[in-house]
C-alpha cells in the first residue's frame, strides 16, 4: 500500500459522495437525514442499512455492517483495500497508479510465496518426460494444453522430495514449509506430501493461489483427491472455486452456475460457459451462500445428477434460503455429472439445459417423489404432506397457487383442502417465530461501559474530546473499546483532525476495529455534548479503574505473608481509596 498515501486516500474518498456509490449497487430511499436501503451483508427484509451524507458512512442496524466508502466497495465486490480505492479513483476520474504495488500481505506472505513458487514447479513438471502419462490421462479427459495453461494444472512427480528440496534450497524455514501443508515432516526428515498426483491450484477470492487439490491418475486405489489443509489463508468454506474468474462474467450475466466439483467447472469453461464456480464436494456455508448472493441474481443449481447430487440441492438451497435466495435447478440425464453430460451429450444440449433451469419447489416435488410407492395411500399422503410443508416456505404467492393447483391435480383432492392444509402450517411457522423473538432480551449494560462507549461516541466527532481523553490518560476497562480509542487517539496526533471516514481508511485491515466503530456509531446519541458530561465519563472509567485496583491489591493483600508488605500495601489501597474519593 506504500504508493498510496494518507492524503491520496483520503482525498479519492472525499472526492465521491458515498450515497451515490451505494446506490450505484441498490437501491435507496430518503429518509430524514439519511438514506436507507436493504442490507446487502446479511437476508435483509425490511431496509435497514442507513447511509449518512453527512457522515460519509453506512451502517446497518441489524446485522452491525458499517464502514466508509472503501470498506462498502470491498464487502460488496470481495476487493481488497488497494482495489476498493482504484474502483473508487476510477468512478471519480482520478488516476492513480498502483499497477506497481505490491499489497504486503505481511505475515502470511511466505506462504503466498511457496504457493507460486510450487506452482510454477508442477507446471513445469507437466511438461516434461516426466509428465508424459499425465498430461495423456488429461487429453483423455479432453483437457488440452490452453486449458492446462488457463487453470495454471501442473503436476508433483512421483519422487516424493523435490518440492521440499527446491523450497529449503530458496531458504523458506521449515516452519513456512510445513505450515503451507505442501510439506511434511516424519522419521525421514522433510518431504512433500503431493506426489504423482495432478495438482489443480485453488485461489482465494481475489484470485491468489492458497491451496491444492491433487488427483490421483494412475493408482486409482488411493482416495481420488487430496485437498490442502486448511491454513489462515486457506478456509474452503469461505471460498469458491473460479470465484475471480468467474465474477465478471457473472455480473454481466446476472446469472452464476453452481456445480460441485471443479472439473466440472473446467469443462463448462472450456465450452464458454463462464459463468460458473464449484462448491468443491463440501455443503454449502453461510459464508459461500453470502458471496454467491452477491454475485448475481439468479443462481443455479447444477450438481451432480446423483442421489448425493440431489441431497447436496436441497442442502444447499436451504443454505441459500437463509440468505433469502431460492435458486434454480438443473437435472442432467442419465444420473451424470455436468463433465460427463457435456462430453456425451455435447455443448448445444448442456446450454439449453442451463438457459432452462426448473423450479426449486418442482425440483422438491419430484424429489419428494422419488422412491415411494405412491399407489400406497399412507406414502400418498405423507408426500402430500411434505409436499405442502415446501409450499409453506414459498413467499411468491402465485408460485405457491400453481403449485397448489398442480397438486391438487396430481393428487385428485379438492384444492381448498389443500389449502387449509398450507394455512395450518403456516400457523405454526408464525408461532414458532414469535417464540424467538421473545427469547431475546435486552442486555443490561454496565454503568462504566455506557461511559466507555459515550466517550468514544464524541471522540469520533470531536477532537476536543480526544484531547480531553488524551489529557486525562483514562484507561479502558474494555479491551475492544481501549483499542479503538488508541486508535482514535493515534490518529489526530497523526493528522490533526478526526473524521470518521478517513479514520476508517486507516484501520482498514482491522475488522474487528471497524465492527467495533460501527457499534459506537450506531449509538442513538444526541450530537452535541458538554464538557460536564465528558468529565462525568471520564469519572466514571477512573472509579472503575481505582475499584478494580483495589480489588487487586486486597487480593494480593490477603495472600501475602509479610507484616511489613501488607502495611504497605494497606496502606496503598487507603491512598487509592481516598483519590478515587471512594468510601466503602
Ligand atoms: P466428484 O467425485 O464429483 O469429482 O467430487 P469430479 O468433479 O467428478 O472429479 P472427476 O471427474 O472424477 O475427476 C466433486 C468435488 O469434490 C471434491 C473435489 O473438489 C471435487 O471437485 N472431492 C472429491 C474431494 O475433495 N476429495 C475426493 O476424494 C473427491
Ligand atoms: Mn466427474
Amino acid at each position: 500500500m506504500s504508493v498510496l498515501s494518507t492524503e491520496l486516500i483520503n482525498e479519492i474518498r472525499s472526492s465521491v459522495n458515498i450515497v451515490d456509490v451505494v446506490s450505484s449497487y441498490l437501491p435507496l430511499i430518503k429518509r430524514g437525514k439519511n438514506y436507507f436501503g436493504l442490507c446487502p451483508f446479511h437476508n435483509d427484509k425490511n431496509p435497514s442499512m442507513s447511509v449518512s451524507p453527512e457522515r460519509q458512512i453506512y451502517t446497518c442496524f441489524s446485522c452491525g455492517a458499517t464502514g466508509n466508502v472503501f470498506n462498502f466497495i470491498m464487502d460488496y465486490e470481495n476487493v481488497s483495500f488497494v482495489e476498493a480505492v482504484k474502483m473508487v479513483a476510477d468512478k471519480a476520474g482520478i488516476s492513480i497508479n498502483i499497477g506497481q504495488a505490491k499489497p504486503s500481505f505481511n505475515k502470511n506472505s511466505e506462504l503466498y510465496e511457496i504457493y507460486e513458487i510450487s506452482q510454477k514447479f508442477y507446471q513445469n513438471n507437466i511438461n516434461t518426460a516426466d509428465g508424459k502419462k499425465a498430461k495423456e490421462y488429461l487429453l483423455k479427459r479432453g483437457i488440452t494444453d490452453d486449458i492446462i495453461k488457463d487453470f495454471g494444472i501442473g503436476l508433483s512427480l512421483k519422487k516424493n522430495d523435490l518440492l521440499t528440496n527446491l523450497l529449503m534450497k530458496k531458504n523458506y524455514s521449515p516452519n513456512s514449509l510445513l505450515k503451507s501443508g505442501l510439506i511434511v515432516k516424519n522419521e525421514y526428515g522433510y518431504n512433500d506430501i503431493y506426489y504423482n498426483r495432478i495438482m489443480f491450484p485453488l485461489w482465494d477470492l481475489n484470485g491468489r493461489i492458497v491451496g491444492y487439490s491433487g488427483r490421483v491418475y494412475e493408482d486409482e486405489d488411493s482416495s481420488k483427491y487430496i485437498n490442502t489443509r486448511e491454513t489462515e489463508i486457506f478456509k474452503k468454506g469461505e471460498i469458491l472455486y473460479n470465484y475471480h474468474r468467474a465474477k465478471e462474467e457473472c455480473r454481466i450475466k446476472q446469472s452464476v452456475i453452481v456445480m460441485e466439483g471443479f472439473m466440472d467447472v473446467i469443462r463448462a469453461y472450456t465450452i464458454g460457459v463462464k459463468n460458473v464456480v464449484a462448491t468443491m464436494g463440501t455443503a454449502v456455508t453461510k459464508s459461500q451462500a453470502m458471496l454467491l448472493k452477491k454475485m448475481a441474481k439468479d443462481i443455479i443449481l447444477c450438481f451432480d445428477s446423483d442421489d448425493a447430487g440431489y441431497k447436496a440441492v436441497i442442502n444447499c438451497s436451504e443454505e441459500l434460503n437463509k440468505v433469502g435466495i431460492t435458486p434454480k435447478v438443473v437435472i442432467l440425464d442419465d444420473e451424470l455429472d455436468p463433465d460427463d453430460y457435456i462430453k456425451k451429450f455435447g455443448k448445444e444440449l448442456f446450454i439449453r439445459k442451463i438457459e432452462n433451469p426448473i423450479n426449486l419447489i418442482d425440483f422438491k416435488l419430484n424429489y419428494l417423489k422419488k422412491g415411494l410407492d405412491l399407489t400406497n395411500s399412507e406414502e400418498f399422503a405423507g408426500y402430500i404432506n411434505n409436499v405442502i410443508k415446501e409450499l409453506a416456505k414459498i413467499e411468491d404467492e402465485i408460485l405457491r397457487e400453481l403449485t397448489l393447483n398442480k397438486l391438487s391435480e396430481e393428487a385428485k383432492i379438492d384444492i381448498t383442502i389443500l389449502r387449509n392444509r398450507l394455512a395450518h402450517f403456516n400457523l405454526e411457522k408464525d408461532v414458532s417465530v414469535k417464540q424467538e423473538i421473545k427469547k431475546e432480551k435486552p442486555i443490561k449494560i454496565d454503568k462504566y461501559v455506557k461511559a466507555e462507549q459515550n466517550l468514544l461516541y464524541y471522540m469520533l466527532h470531536s477532537k476536543e474530546v480526544i484531547k480531553i481523553y488524551n489529557k486525562k490518560i483514562t484507561f479502558m476497562p474494555t479491551e475492544k473499546y481501549r483499542l479503538l480509542a488508541k486508535e482514535i487517539s493515534y490518529f489526530y496526533k497523526k493528522y490533526n483532525y478526526i473524521d470518521i471516514a478517513d479514520f476508517l481508511s486507516m484501520i482498514n485491515d482491522s475488522p474487528n476495529l471497524i465492527k467495533t466503530a460501527g457499534e459506537i456509531m450506531s449509538l442513538d446519541l444526541k450530537e452535541d455534548y458538554t464538557i460536564d458530561e465528558i468529565n462525568d465519563y471520564i469519572e466514571v472509567i477512573k472509579e472503575y479503574n481505582i475499584k478494580s485496583e483495589i480489588n487487586r491489591l486486597k487480593e494480593k493483600m490477603r495472600l501475602e505473608v509479610d507484616p511489613i508488605k501488607k502495611a504497605e500495601l494497606a496502606q496503598k489501597i487507603v491512598k487509592l481509596k481516598v483519590e478515587g474519593e471512594i468510601n466503602d
